[in-house]
């Protein structure tokens, strides 16, 4: 699949998506944008019509039910999922997805001789999938690598991974693509674990909320006994609204969540209270149900479903396919990786530290292996980190928003920034904890990166007025001002971005601007605040000198508010 900017996207911008113009997005990994078009058609739906409860028998509530279940296919369908293979349970967002799941595996797993379930999951995995390990009496095992994955998969011997015996119901989870450093992980090992005769009894959660934002999902879904036997999504990932999550269960497969215990309005179809307490679910009463009919407990959240229906239709009408968001997003990406990796201080030396966990360049240009997420840290000339946190910070302050951070991926976070074991304890003894207060280096390393993603709405110009940003503010000459010269030169160059016109009027708001005080670009200013002093632990918090940050007025950048357009 080539990669490929969608020049459409040029006429799209203005027209669905003028609340964008301020500043440029560039965390559609958090959530993406919305339509302006999917929104209005949303409400000429809610004021034209008369929508009711769909659990009612009355006429509004037979229309929603009816959207319901259009809608369900329509989204199916979107995905490459086969309604006839596939269904699709609607939940609030993706870790409702897993917890559903993983529930079911544990009340399932009650009835079985041990007891619980073994519960397997890859290093890369998100706090939500980490989370379910919880659930099974410390009957789980993480995966360090993918070439352990590869050995538990191909290898007799290694076919327990910490399972007492190939009997026991076992679960194991993976992302299609990491939320940190965007590294796509192979889909065929859902498929491959169903064909192996040693791991029958272990069946697969498919945590595609940051794959399915840019990528085809009939690459999942395409064959289904390749398929994943559970797939949770973020669907305001990739539509940017409604907010709501999916999980997508292959059929042959979904009797596995029918012992679910708990049950609640929707899911039961009779229950006695005062005496002998009994209750028949609509999960055990295959065909009369569905799959979904068992799994979504209360009133849906009919409202937002049909809007899923306007955002879907939207998305088409714009964007065609996901073949055109990925090629377009793949295009941006490897451009974005290109303008990082070559930003260097006048030393020679990188001014960003680019996380690669396929340690090949080539890989940003390679959907299968990347997808529109780029993780790094920004360094200073000699080599030392600059917190994450604060260049979150400085972008923000220039309208370019961005997150930084552990990103809810402790494993991903650990591994690549090179952490041991124990190294973690420190850092929690030290006051470090998630989120962006925790403390930003310790002992020289960072306990968090600072991460861009693009989505299918996204322009060059954004890409470029970023790559701009990162030159001004983080370039250092060797008197200690930004390089304004540079970036002079950039602009003159034919760059894309208005960000920096040559003109001596911005040249001059841009280095005042970068002069404000506390803001010591030589670093000094980082090596003093950003760092805890040895040997005694310090949380950054106690420090009053990190109540500032490098502030720069949105003033300064003139272009730059006005780049999404
Ligand atoms: C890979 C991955 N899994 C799970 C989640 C959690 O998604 P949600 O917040 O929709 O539950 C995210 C959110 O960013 C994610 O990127």
């Amino acid at each position: 699949m080539e990669n490929e900017y969608n020049q459409d996207v040029e006429a799209i911008r203005p027209v669905e998506y003028p609340h964008m113009n301020d500043g440029v997005y560039l965390d559609h990994s958090g959530a993406t944008i919305y339509a302006k078009s999917a929104v209005e058609g949303f409400t000429r739906k809610m004021l034209s019509n008369l929508y009711g409860n769909p659990h009612s028998e009355n006429s509004p509530a037979k229309l929603s039910g009816e959207n319901v279940d259009r809608i369900r296919e329509k989204a199916l369908t979107f995905l490459g999922a086969d309604p006839a293979h596939f269904d699709l349970v609607f939940v609030a967002n993706a870790t409702a997805a897993i917890k559903l799941v993983a529930d079911s595996f544990r009340d399932l797993a009650e009835k079985t001789k041990s007891g619980r379930f073994w519960y397997g999951f890859h290093k890369d995995a998100h706090t939500s999938l980490v989370g379910v390990r919880e659930l099974t009496y410390g009957y789980h095992h993480c995966f360090g690598s993918d070439y352990e994955v590869e050995e538990w998969l191909q290898s007799q011997s290694r076919a327990l991974a910490g399972r007492h015996s190939l009997n026991d119901l076992g679960l194991f989870a993976y992302p299609g693509q990491s939320n940190m450093t965007g590294r796509r992980l192979p889909p065929s090992w859902c498929g491959r674990i169903r064909q192996s005769a040693t791991l029958q009894n272990c069946y697969t959660l498919f945590d595609a909320a940051a794959l399915a934002m840019t990528s085809p999902m009939e690459l999942v879904f395409g064959d289904p006994d390749q398929a994943p036997d559970f797939t949770c999504l973020s669907l305001y990932k990739i539509f940017g609204f409604p907010d709501l999550g999916a999980l997508v269960v292959r059929k042959d497969s979904g009797h596995i969540l029918t012992l679910r215990k708990y049950f609640g309005g929707g899911t039961v179809t009779m229950i006695s209270t005062l005496s002998d307490p009994w209750h028949k679910i609509k999960g055990l009463q295959a065909p009369n149900y569905h799959i979904h009919d068992g799994l979504e407990d209360g009133t849906l959240p009919f409202h937002s479903i049909i809007a899923l229906g306007e955002a879907i239709d939207v998305h088409k009408k714009l964007y065609v396919s996901m073949k055109t968001v990925s090629k377009h997003t793949s295009y941006l990406l490897a451009r974005l990786y290109r303008g990082l990796s070559e930003i260097r201080h006048p030393n020679g030396a990188p001014a960003c530290r680019i996380y690669n966990e396929n340690r090949c360049s080539a890989a940003f240009e390679d959907p299968r292996r990347q997808g529109s997420v780029i993780a790094f840290n920004v360094l200073k000339a000699d080599g030392q980190h600059i917190p994450y946190a604060e260049v979150e910070k400085s972008a923000n302050s220039a309208g370019i928003y961005i997150r930084s951070g552990g990103v809810c991926n402790p494993g991903g976070i650990f591994t690549s920034l090179g952490y041991e074991p124990w190294m973690m304890d420190r850092a929690l003894s030290a006051g470090h904890h998630c989120g962006s207060h925790g403390i930003a280096i310790i002992h020289g390393l960072p306990t968090g990166i600072v991460r861009a993603s693009v989505g299918a709405m996204t322009t060059k110009r954004e890409i470029d007025s970023f790559l701009d940003f990162m030159r001004a503010v983080f370039v250092v000459s060797n008197d200690n001002h930004a390089e304004t010269g540079s970036t002079t030169a950039i602009a003159s160059k034919g760059s894309s971005s208005t960000l920096y016109a040559p003109s001596a009027d911005n040249n001059e708001a841009m280095r005042m601007a970068l002069d404000l005080p506390p803001v010591d670009l030589t670093g000094k200013y980082y090596a003093e605040v950003g760092e805890l002093p040895r040997p005694g632990p310090r949380p950054l918090s106690h420090n009053p000198r990190m109540t500032s940050c490098p502030v720069i007025p949105l003033a300064a950048f003139p272009g730059l508010v006005r780049a999404g357009m």
